[in-house]
């Protein structure tokens, strides 16, 4: 076992999680305010942009492969590294549904 040192950015927050646990499991335990949901990979709840280093998510299944390169479903991911993580960033996908649904309902509007 491996023990990493994750910095949520922007927050000054920092744990030390193992490879065999998950990021979010480990803020739960250390009363970090990571949002979550589902827990099992699907909802992106608690997504965060990987800003600097390395996750294995590999049951992360809300995310396409090129997703996971560069976000981490916390409920699923453990360190591989040190961390420093955006936590409440979502994939582009996400933010665009958002955007469209934004703009569906304005439209509805007039
Ligand atoms: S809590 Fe739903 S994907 Fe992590």
């Amino acid at each position: 076992m491996t023990e990493y040192t994750v910095e949520f950015v922007g927050t000054g927050e920092t744990i030390e999680v193992s490879d065999t646990e998950t990021i979010l499991s480990k803020c739960i335990e250390e009363g970090i305010a990571q949002e979550y949901s589902c827990r099992v990979g699907m909802c992106l709840a608690c997504s965060a942009e990987i800003v600097e280093g390395d996750v294995t998510q590999p049951a992360a299944r809300g995310l396409t492969d090129e997703e996971a390169e560069n976000y981490a479903l916390t409920c699923m991911a453990r360190p591989q590294s040190d961390l420093k993580l955006d936590r409440g960033k979502y994939p582009p996908s996400i933010e665009d549904e958002s955007a469209a649904t934004t703009e569906t309902a304005a439209a509805d509007d007039d």
